[in-house]
């Protein structure tokens, strides 16, 4: 029997305007929804009162082809040294073939990171980001809060 490996990601890019639109508008208001942890976000209103947040920090897109398929935000938190405000959005056609995984490898798995405290936030009936949050592999994962139906979860990169 032969076994074939797809390779889905084809390569990584900085979020512009076009390629978030063209993600946002490839999410469903499920996934929107659980990405701003709020309720009834359609692209429209994503685009129109949400998108800067989609453009903050180190913004990375995962791109299948021409086709931005995921995406990374990490916020630097100010106040706290070393520390950085995760989010990520994988559009629904392509979810489970592992481009959440692959981004959070690109973006966090270099020397550059290592040492820092990954912060995520979501809704505790969030059943996807809360297993790829308990099960990633870039260092040990805790409970740092819960509260309101929302989890607090740090990752710890080694040094
Ligand atoms: C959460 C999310 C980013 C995961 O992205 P993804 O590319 O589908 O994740 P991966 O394929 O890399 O999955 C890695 C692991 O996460 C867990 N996981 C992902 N999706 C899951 C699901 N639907 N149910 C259960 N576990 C899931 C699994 O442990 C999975 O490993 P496995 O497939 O080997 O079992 C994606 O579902 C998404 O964009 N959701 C909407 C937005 C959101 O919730 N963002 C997180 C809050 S900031």
């Amino acid at each position: 029997m032969t076994t074939v490996i797809e390779r889905l990601v084809t390569g990584w890019t900085s979020a512009t305007d076009a390629t978030v639109q063209m993600l946002v508008r490839a999410c469903s208001v499920r996934s929107l929804s659980e990405r701003f942890a709020a309720h009834r976000l359609t692209p429209d209103v994503v685009l129109t009162r949400h998108r800067h947040w989609l453009l903050a920090g180190d913004a990375v897109v995962a791109m299948a082809g021409a086709r931005p398929v995921g995406l990374l935000n990490l916020v630097d938190d100010p106040l706290r040294p070393r520390t950085t405000d995760l989010a990520l959005l994988v559009v629904d056609d392509v979810q489970r073939r592992g481009v959440a995984t692959g981004l959070l490898a690109h973006a966090l798995g270099g020397p550059a990171r290592a040492g820092w405290t990954v912060r995520a936030t979501v809704r505790a009936d969030n059943r996807a980001a809360v297993a790829l949050l308990r099960t990633q592999a870039l260092g040990p994962v805790r409970l740092a809060s819960s509260d309101a139906g929302e989890l607090t979860y740090e990752i710890a990169i080694p040094a």
